[in-house]
């Protein structure tokens, strides 16, 4: 940690003398340690027969009930310690930091499109540009951060902890003088989960409604299967518990929404910004309450009308409900008018999208 501190001021110093105004981002490698109880996840997943009928059981018409039930058989009395490696994007000295959590199927790529023609869907550099700071993250198991195990470690209630202490991180060492959070789908989960027990400034959820009866179509529409068989070259190196969508077209219909999006961009996310999701993860939120209610921050939840897993596919009149759950937030908006689907930033309307994500986080003094 020291070390990390030390070099961080460093770095500080000398982006600051060499560029008076343009922002620089750098890759960074933050060790952090967290120590939470696990769930004990009664799923096996070997090849895509078992992903199969683990998308079954996810979609079961009484799924959740007890004919049913989540798999999980319980849940470890003690906490458990673990050392992790996050790999991050950090741009910027500090000031205002927005934290960006990406969803599944997904990696820190989603919030910086980098193939030609592609910096309008970078809210990265957006937020740069309009006097941010950002930093943006491999959830654990994901693309530069920790390969960790898909059942044990890559929990809901663990990959809070590690965004709890990349708060602490960016605080103490990063000059963060106030954390925004960003989430997007899975991400706005572990966001506002965060929120709900640590002290920050403004909350952004985007891919979300707070309601998961929608799940069904995404979860057997984007063709869950094992990572490692479906992709070797990329995903080789990763146990068979992690999961990719089964092709272009699933990942297009399950993120997606005609005519709103250039075919190029729905390409890059599936060859290059797309990365494996542990079979855990969903089975542990299923199981966690997020405490909603004990949000203190302004919350905005900014939607693609179209959105497939939030919304079952239109979100308009679905928000309202999302509203109600926000009852001590200090204040809470909803758009759920833009034209695009689950994934936003990736739609034409993105630079709107990051507009109107700045214009609240200013009237809110951020
Ligand atoms: C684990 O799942 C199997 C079926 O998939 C079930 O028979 C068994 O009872 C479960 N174990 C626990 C401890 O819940
Ligand atoms: C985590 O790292 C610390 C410091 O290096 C070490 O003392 C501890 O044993 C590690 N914990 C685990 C679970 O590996
Ligand atoms: C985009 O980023 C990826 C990963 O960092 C890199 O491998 C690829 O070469 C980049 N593509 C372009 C066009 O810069
Ligand atoms: C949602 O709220 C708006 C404004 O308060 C209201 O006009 C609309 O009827 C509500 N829709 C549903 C489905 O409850």
């Amino acid at each position: 940690m020291y070390s990390h501190t030390f070099y961080f001021a460093f770095a500080a110093v000398v982006s600051a003398l060499s560029q008076k105004s343009l922002p620089t981002c750098r890759e960074v490698e933050i060790p952090l340690t967290v120590s939470v109880p696990r769930f004990i996840v009664n799923i096996t997943v070997q090849d895509n027969w078992d992903a199969a009928a683990l998308t079954f059981t996810l979609t079961r018409r009484d799924s959740g009930s007890a004919a049913d039930p989540i798999p999980i058989a319980g849940m470890t009395s003690d906490p458990v310690d673990s050392n992790f490696t996050i790999g991050a994007t950090l741009c910027g000295t500090g000031g205002t930091t927005l934290v960006l959590t990406h969803g599944i199927i997904e990696s820190k790529r989603y919030w910086r499109p980098n193939f030609s023609g592609a910096e309008r869907y970078s809210l990265v550099d957006a937020a740069m540009a309009a006097g941010y700071s950002v930093l943006s993250y491999d959830r654990i198991g994901v693309g530069s951060s920790s390969i960790v195990d898909a059942l044990w470690d890559a929990q809901f209630q663990v990959e809070v902890a590690v965004l709890d202490s990349l708060i602490a991180y960016l605080r103490s060492t990063a000059n963060a003088a106030k954390i925004v959070l960003v989430g997007h789908s899975y991400g706005s989960y572990i966001s506002a989960a965060s929120a709900s027990h640590v002290d920050i400034d403004a909350l952004v959820l985007t891919g979300f409604s707070g309601s998961l009866s929608y799940f069904g179509p995404f979860v057997a529409g984007a063709g869950f299967r094992v990572a490692k068989i479906q992709n070797p070259r990329r995903w080789g190196h990763l146990d068979p518990g992690y999961l990719i969508s089964s092709d272009l077209y699933a990942e297009t219909y399950a993120y997606f929404a005609a005519p709103s999006f250039d075919h190029r961009i729905a390409d890059w996310a599936h060859n290059f910004g797309s990365e494996p999701f542990a079979s855990a993860e969903l089975p542990s939120l299923l199981a966690t309450t997020v405490e909603f209610e004990a949000i203190a921050a302004p919350v905005l939840v900014l939607q693609g009308q179209f959105d497939l897993s939030a919304c079952g596919g239109n979100c308009v009149g679905v928000l309202n409900d999302t509203k109600a759950l926000f009852t001590g937030a200090k204040v809470i908006e909803t758009i759920d008018s833009l034209p695009a689907g689950h994934n936003l930033n990736l739609h034409y309307v993105a630079p709107r999208a990051f507009e109107i994500m700045f214009d609240f986080l200013k009237r809110q003094g951020k």
